[in-house]
């Protein structure tokens, strides 16, 4: 797959699949714009990328505030003169129970997830639309459909990423944006808890009992992203994509 000449903006990019991720497509010829809150993580995906030959900038940037989301796409495009891809990998999953859970913590996980989902996407498409095309690959979780003790937040954002994504879908099909999202299923990376679990250990038999399909390395998740951001996905959107 080559995505020589295109130019991606991917959040979460200082770790796990989203690292993956921008390591992967700026390997087959995208300028990655690497955005994280953490700006030094960020920072090291970039230099990481362009040690390999690549072309890729870190940007600090934290996704649910809208200011920050607007000066990171604008620096994007500034650099690299064009937005053709946004995959929106950002998160975090802070386990709590319903009656325990505070409601600042509530407001973290959804304005991370589901928020910043709706604020990158907003202000890519403003950009999109002008180019009159583009593609956006937003993440979810099965535990959207499943739900998970001690993840209310997490579930809830993700469903609502489910539904904005096929909206967003709707609305901007008439410019030739795609809008399509990636369950990519537990995927050896911090966020996991299924982590640190390896064959032979009581934890990986029991996440297999749950996920018959195995714990994934980033860069498999990676490979799924670049797909629905590929030729593949050249006229389909609105989809969810569980592996
Ligand atoms: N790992 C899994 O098993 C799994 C399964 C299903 C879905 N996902 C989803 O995949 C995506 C990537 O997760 P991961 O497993 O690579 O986790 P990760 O913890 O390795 O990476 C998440 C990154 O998001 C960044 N981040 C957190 N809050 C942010 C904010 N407000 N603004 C900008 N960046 C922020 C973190 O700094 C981190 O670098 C997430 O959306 C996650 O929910 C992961």
């Amino acid at each position: 797959m080559s995505f020589t000449g295109k130019v991606a903006f991917i959040t979460g990019a200082g770790s796990g699949i989203g690292r993956a991720t921008a390591q992967l497509l700026a390997s087959q010829g995208a300028k990655v714009a690497a955005a994280d809150l953490r700006a030094d993580t960020a920072g090291e995906t970039a230099a990481a990328i362009v040690t390999a030959g690549g072309k890729a900038i870190g940007v600090g940037v934290n996704v649910s505030s809208k200011a920050e989301v607007s000066a990171a796409i604008e620096r994007t495009v500034q650099e690299f003169g064009a937005l053709d891809i946004l995959i929106n990998c950002a998160g975090i999953y802070p386990r709590a129970l319903v009656v325990d859970i505070e409601e600042s913590q509530w407001d973290q996980v959804i304005g991370t997830h589901l928020k910043g989902t709706f604020l990158c996407c907003q202000a890519a498409v403003k950009q999109m639309i002008r180019q009159k095309s583009g593609r956006i690959v937003n993440i979810v979780s099965g535990i959207a459909l499943n739900g998970a003790r001690r993840g209310s937040a997490y579930s809830a954002a993700k469903g609502g990423i489910m539904s904005f994504t096929k909206s967003l879908a709707l609305e901007v099909r008439e410019h030739n944006i795609m809008v399509n999202a990636l369950s990519p299923g537990p995927t050896r990376t911090p966020m996991s808890s299924w982590g640190s679990a390896k064959p032979g250990d009581p934890s990986y038999a029991e996440m297999i009992s749950q996920h018959p399909q195995g714990l994934k390395e980033p860069e498999q998740a990676a490979q799924y992203i670049a797909t629905l951001a590929g030729p593949l996905f050249d006229n389909t959107t609105g989809r969810i994509m569980h592996f």
